[in-house]
């Protein structure tokens, strides 16, 4: 083989060059550009961060929420979880974590950091989960969602596993408000059998699941949200999300004025709240209320707990988390097995989800429809 000249040579090297740095420049325009949605995103919402993942806000709890809401809590979680624990974060050897190993971690109000480009993605940029989840907070695994399955891993109620037709929950919690998992899987509801019932299209047959709508088919991918006009990809060019959203809004609201027409139905036994104040996020326990003055019910969701929202006949506005709704003697006016507590319960799902039934038209559909057959009863 004939040598290269020296001329030759500096000419290949400077090819060589030239095509390395081309190729370095267009991956982080490829990254700054990323990084530029990334910004715009929730994803980083380091406040909400601070107020959930930090030890200085949540002393050892941020075990519970840092999974989720700290980049290095889920990280520190992933392993955890990968051999079936999807409980709280635990310390050395299993023990659990104290304040201080959590704010080594970094969960502390200094360090403590959002959903980053790390959370979602090796060191070599591929998923950190792809295919099928591990055994979710919410209770179930959801199998065969291509790269949906790293949203599903921190988009999901985590509050364990629901009996379709347990007749008490023993707790008046809220499905946490990231329900979409659950949703779009057909998972967690009362009153119908879920577990005959199959995942959406939109989960199964999309190929990514989430990330085909929020990441592919968004001309900004790392903004992750989704286009009110995805639909039109698969479905035709007058087909948009208003067609699925507009029937299930009124069918929610129609949920909530049933749950509302049972509170007032009962208001004469109310007596007593832990009211709640949403400026200052201070409560006032055994606050005295006639119910006969409460003219108006709406829901709303109280730290976790499902809440109510009552206008008295003055204009006040009273608050206060369903399980302190008190009656003379002292009791919960809807104890645990109050059907409005499974209703309720239902609403928030679908509520929290927040695609008002994109993400699984027929399941948002046959939930609502049934909560509100069994209130009417
Ligand atoms: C490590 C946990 C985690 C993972 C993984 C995750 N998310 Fe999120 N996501 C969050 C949190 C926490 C928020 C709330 C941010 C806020 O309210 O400011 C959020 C908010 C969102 C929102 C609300 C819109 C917004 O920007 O405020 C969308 C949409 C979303 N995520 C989509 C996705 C998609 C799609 C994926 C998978 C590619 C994903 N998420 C993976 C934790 C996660
Ligand atoms: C399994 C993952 C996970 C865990 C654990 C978790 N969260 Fe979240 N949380 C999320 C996701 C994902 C969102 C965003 C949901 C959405 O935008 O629809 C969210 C949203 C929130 C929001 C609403 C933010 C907003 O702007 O509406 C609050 C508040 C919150 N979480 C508090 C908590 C607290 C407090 C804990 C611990 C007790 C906790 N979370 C534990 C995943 C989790
Ligand atoms: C919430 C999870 C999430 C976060 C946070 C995230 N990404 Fe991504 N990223 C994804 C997903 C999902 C894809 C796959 C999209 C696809 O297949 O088209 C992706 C794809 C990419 C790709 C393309 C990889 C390839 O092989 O083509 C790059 C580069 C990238 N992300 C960089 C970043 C950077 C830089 C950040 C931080 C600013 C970041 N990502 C943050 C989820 C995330
Ligand atoms: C078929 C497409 C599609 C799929 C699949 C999908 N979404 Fe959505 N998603 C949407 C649309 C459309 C909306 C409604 C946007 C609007 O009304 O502005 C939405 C709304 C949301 C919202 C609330 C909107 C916001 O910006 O706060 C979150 C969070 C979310 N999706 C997360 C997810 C997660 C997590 C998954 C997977 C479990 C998923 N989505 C799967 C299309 C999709
Ligand atoms: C990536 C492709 C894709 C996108 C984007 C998409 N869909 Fe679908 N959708 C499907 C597939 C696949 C099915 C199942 C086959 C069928 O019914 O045609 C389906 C089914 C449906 C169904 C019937 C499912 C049921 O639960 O009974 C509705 C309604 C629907 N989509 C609405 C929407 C709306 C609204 C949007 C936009 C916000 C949307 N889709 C976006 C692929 C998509």
């Amino acid at each position: 083989m004939k040598r290269l000249t020296l001329r030759e040579g500096v000419i290949l090297l400077s090819v060589f060059l030239i095509v390395l740095l081309s190729s370095y420049l267009a991956a982080s325009a490829a990254s700054t550009d990323k990084w530029a949605q990334w910004r715009k995103s929730g994803h980083a919402n380091r406040q909400l961060a601070l107020e959930e993942a930090t030890v200085e806000q949540r002393q050892a709890t941020a075990a519970h929420c840092g999974r989720c809401h700290a980049g290095q809590g889920f990280l520190a979680w992933l392993p955890q979880l990968q051999k079936g624990d999807p409980g709280l974060i635990q310390g050395p050897g299993g023990t659990p974590a104290t304040v201080g190993y959590l704010s080594m971690l970094g969960l502390n109000k200094f360090t403590v950091q959002p959903q980053t480009c790390t959370t979602c993605h090796n060191p070599d940029f591929t998923l950190r989960i792809t295919g099928s989840t591990p055994l979710l907070p919410a209770g179930f695994k959801a199998e065969g969602v291509g790269e949906g399955a790293l949203c599903m891993t921190c988009h999901n109620t985590r509050n364990g596993k629901i009996g379709w037709n347990d007749p008490d929950p023993k707790r008046w919690t809220a499905p946490h408000t990231a329900s979409q998992a659950d949703v779009i899987m057909s998972k967690n509801a009362y009153f119908l059998n879920y577990e005959e019932m199959k995942a959406s299209p939109h989960a199964a047959f999309t190929g990514d699941a989430c990330v085909t709508c929020h990441v592919k088919l968004n001309p900004e991918s790392h903004t992750f949200k989704a286009q009110r006009t995805v639909c039109t990809n698969c479905h035709g060019p007058n087909f948009t999300a208003d067609a699925v959203q507009k029937p299930i809004r009124a069918l929610l609201h129609e949920v909530e004025e049933a749950i509302a027409r049972r509170v007032l139905a009962a208001k004469e036994k109310i007596a007593t709240i832990r009211a709640w104040d949403p400026k200052t996020d201070q409560y006032t326990p055994n606050f005295a209320v006639r119910g006969a003055d409460i003219v108006k019910v709406e829901l709303e969701e109280i730290h976790g707990q499902q809440g109510l929202k009552f206008v008295l006949r003055d204009g006040r506005e009273l608050y206060s988390q369903l399980g302190d709704v008190k009656d003379a003697a002292g009791k919960p006016v809807f104890p645990t097995s109050d059907v409005i507590v499974r209703a309720g319960w239902n609403y928030w799902l679908i509520e929290g989800d927040d695609s008002f039934g994109v993400h699984n038209p027929s399941f948002a559909r046959a939930v609502l429809l049934r909560t509100l057959e069994v209130l009417q009863k």
